[in-house]
């Protein structure tokens, strides 16, 4: 009579199997399990960041003569960053931690341009096309220094301030002088000079810096912040 076959797996084998298999299932197991019960466990690092509120320089009144009507210019900005750590230990052992530090800061690029009328904003296809000569108060090429508040208005009044970030999902954007339009890489967002909405996903226009002032020498300064309205505009943006 033929010799019964051998079971090719012994019993230590079989333990050992499962001993391995549970110690896998354990480690696959703690990423989705403390998912769950991250708001339950506590850190004591906890903090904040915030970026400054003050004024920070864009341009000075020389770029501003520069600034050719129909082209936007883009002009870096450093936010200084302010980092505040809950846990007390912290803030003994690195007291600096509980200010604003001047080597932590965030970089923004901004496009500014004078307004220029455009066709009609808001459509898809409506094209960037600046219907008429974009509006450069003529006081900025008769003076230097020591422009009246309302010169400083008007020359204020007449800038569109840009962040570079596109509203759909915060690619940077960059114009293209043969089409009048800004470009986003990422889907085809368009938008025409003034920050307008022209075509693609981007559910608005470009995020204007709201807070933004022209000094007596001419230059012009911004604080951290963006048109964020009701309804349509109440999209916050994807790059701080
Ligand atoms: Fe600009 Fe999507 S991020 S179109």
């Amino acid at each position: 009579m033929a010799e019964l076959q051998k079971d090719p797996i012994t019993r230590g084998d079989f333990l050992g199997f499962g001993i391995l298999g549970a110690i896998s299932g354990a480690i696959l197991t703690i990423p989705p399990v403390a998912f769950v019960l991250s708001p339950v466990i506590k850190t004591n690092v906890l903090g904040q960041t915030d970026i400054d509120q003050g004024w920070q320089r864009v341009a000075t009144i020389k770029d501003l003569k520069e600034l050719k009507p129909g082209t936007p210019d883009v002009f870096e900005v450093e936010f200084p960053i302010e980092q505040v750590y809950s846990d007390k230990e912290i803030q003994e052992k690195f007291p600096d931690s509980q200010k604003s530090q001047s080597d932590f800061t965030v970089r923004h690029a901004v496009w500014i341009s004078w307004k220029a009328p455009v066709k009609q904003q808001g459509t898809q296809g409506s094209g960037g096309d600046i219907l008429g000569e974009p509006e450069k108060p003529a006081i900025v090429d008769q003076k230097s220094s020591g422009f009246t508040q309302s010169e400083r208005d008007e020359i204020r009044g007449q800038l569109n301030i840009l962040s570079n970030s596109c509203a759909h999902l915060g690619c940077p954007v960059r114009w293209f002088p043969d089409k009048h339009e800004f470009l986003c890489p990422c889907h085809g967002g368009l938008y025409d000079i003034n920050g307008g909405y022209v075509g693609g996903p981007p559910p608005r226009g470009m995020y204007n810096y709201t807070q933004a002032e022209v000094r007596e020498d001419g230059t012009l300064y911004i604080k951290h912040g963006y048109d964020i309205e009701p309804g349509l505009n109440k999209q916050q943006p994807y790059v701080v």
